[in-house]
């Protein structure tokens, strides 16, 4: 990654908004078919058949050779966990990480889905992981330092008694998947990298309930907790703006669809 930020147009960012708006709606549509007794290789391929019919490209099947359309990460599983024949159980929680290319652009979101019956201690995971979520956009203002967010995250994560993860970092995003600079979940030292109107980054927590340590599974992509505690992650495609930051993805989609599950339950 070069040190340059490719800033965003105003139209640039309406196009940048449309391939949001198909990573959220397709994050909503694993909200709707996620549940106990379902393979995770089937969520991909029901994603990436509904990403094609809108008329957008999976961003992650064939970047860096990696071969599938989302990375579905279970419970001690960080990130980059590689969809499979393995059947979600209830009591799961299940990090489904999506991406898509359209006219050009990249947008790129993940939510951690809560599945049936999940104990206290990862409801409260996965609270805490979008409140850091929350604060960082909050920070992600023209006039604050990328440090702003990071210090947020951070913060609130320890907290609460969690660690974050410091191996992978949120990112600038536009036409690539990864544009400088680095979004940290924690605060590194001599970095100030200041924000201004135009900017676009994916603000990503990735949070432990034990320690911030982690593993590459020998698949060569899954990133798994040192010490087996669950983890828990979020991210948003986000526009640096004046005063607020603007939303590129957004949960809506899903949200609609956990309520709407929730009563019929
Ligand atoms: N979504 C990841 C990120 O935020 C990228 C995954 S690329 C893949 O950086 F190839 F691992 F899928
Ligand atoms: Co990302």
């Amino acid at each position: 990654m070069n040190d340059i930020i490719y800033y965003k147009s105003y139209d640039e960012i309406q196009l940048m908004k449309n391939s949001g708006n198909i990573v959220s709606k397709a994050l909503g549509e694993v909200a709707n078919i996620i549940d106990v007794g379902i393979k995770t290789i089937d969520i991909d391929r029901h994603i990436e058949l509904f990403i094609k019919k809108h008329n957008a490209i999976p961003a992650f099947k064939g970047y860096h050779e990696y071969p599938y359309t989302l990375c579905i990460s279970v419970n001690d599983q960080v990130v980059h966990g590689i969809p499979s024949n393995y059947i979600i159980k209830n009591g799961d929680i299940v990090s489904v990480d999506c991406g898509v290319i359209k006219d050009g652009f990249y947008a790129d979101s993940a939510f951690t889905f809560p599945i049936g019956k999940i104990s206290e201690k990862k409801m409260n995971l996965l609270k805490i992981t979008q409140e850091c979520l929350k604060l960082g956009i909050n920070n992600a203002i023209s006039g604050n330092n990328i440090s702003d967010i990071s210090f947020a995250i951070q913060q609130h994560a320890e907290n609460n008694g969690y660690s974050v993860v410091k191996d992978l970092v949120g990112h600038g995003i536009g036409k690539n998947l990864h544009e400088y600079p680095e979004v940290p979940n924690f605060i590194v030292n001599d970095k100030k990298v200041s924000m201004k109107k135009g900017l676009v980054i994916a603000i990503e927590p990735m949070i432990n309930i034990g320690s911030g340590d982690v593993y590459h599974h020998n698949d060569n992509w899954t990133i798994l907790t040192k010490d087996g505690s669950c983890s828990a992650h979020y991210e948003q495609t986000v526009h640096v703006n004046n005063g607020k930051a603007e939303l590129i993805t957004n949960f809506d989609y899903i949200n609609d669809i956990l309520l709407k599950k929730q009563y019929n339950y």
